[in-house]
């Protein structure tokens, strides 16, 4: 076996060979698409609304700009983005086809249809040209890559020189008694309003799994800094529940 085929990375908390990974969290994703907006809502109780406002606060979209969204899913930045900069252009790329469907039978997705553009593909091999865009985001996105590195390697060429990197991901909570009462809420809450609400345990415990094993803030901090971003800093959402971390392509 070469080297390649024989990596293995984390999905949720099994190990499984790194060409696998992605196929299982499309199957994920394909799984949730039609309750992923509803299910959001109801398993952060709203809070992933504010989190993604706060991304926009220290954004701060300009009017003009041109956004790559990348695991854009069902087009929630996107739509903030074009709101908040009032002209510009958002390309919302995923890897799976039914949460972009979704998104554009939202109706944002039609008021905005002119600046909106809808692309299949992968945060790891992303299909534009190097120095495209002016802004980079993934919002509970990157946790799912099989390789992050080379997620953020991408959205380095993507972004032309000053354009922006804008990461927003669950995270660790550096209180350990706090860590402790999330973990007991999440990985007994969350899959079962999973197993009753969308019918589908497996992908919500999953979902709690792949939190867990994301990196800490200070860890993923490196990944920015070694993809090239200057100015790398992170803020803390909800305590470190999630984060949100910025990089500038200087
Ligand atoms: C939790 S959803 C986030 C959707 C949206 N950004 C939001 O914040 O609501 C994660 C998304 O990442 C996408 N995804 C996972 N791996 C990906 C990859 N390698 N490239 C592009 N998208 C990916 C999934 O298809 C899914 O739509």
């Amino acid at each position: 076996m070469s080297d390649q085929t024989s990596k293995t990375t984390h999905f949720g908390f099994d190990t499984v060979p790194e060409a696998e990974k992605a196929g299982r969290v499309q199957g994920v994703f394909n799984s949730v698409a039609s309750k992923y907006d509803v299910m959001n809502d109801v398993m952060s109780m709203g809070i992933h609304r504010v989190w993604k406002d706060a991304m926009m606060d220290w954004l701060a979209p300009r009017p003009g700009q041109r956004l790559l969204d990348v695991a854009g899913g069902t087009g929630d930045i996107s739509f903030r983005f074009l709101k908040r900069a009032g002209a510009g252009h958002a390309t919302v790329l995923d890897l799976t086809e039914p949460m972009l469907i979704e998104g554009r039978q939202r109706a944002e997705a039609d008021a905005m249809a002119e600046s909106l553009d809808w692309v299949v593909g992968d945060a790891m091999a992303l299909p534009f040209e190097d120095n495209t865009f002016d802004v980079y985001t993934i919002s509970f996105g990157i946790r799912n890559v099989t390789r992050p590195q080379e997620a953020l390697n991408e959205a380095f060429r993507v972004l032309r020189p000053g354009g922006r990197l804008m990461v927003l991901e669950f995270s660790q909570i550096p209180n350990e008694m706090m860590q402790k009462a999330y973990d007991l809420y999440s990985f007994n809450v969350i899959p079962r309003m999973g197993q009753a609400i969308a019918n589908d345990r497996d992908s919500y415990q999953y979902l709690v799994e792949s939190i867990r094993n994301f990196p800490d803030q200070e860890t993923f901090l490196d990944m920015v800094k070694i993809a090239g971003f200057g100015n790398a800093k992170y803020r803390n959402l909800s305590l470190g529940i999630a984060a949100l971390h910025s990089g500038w392509k200087l």
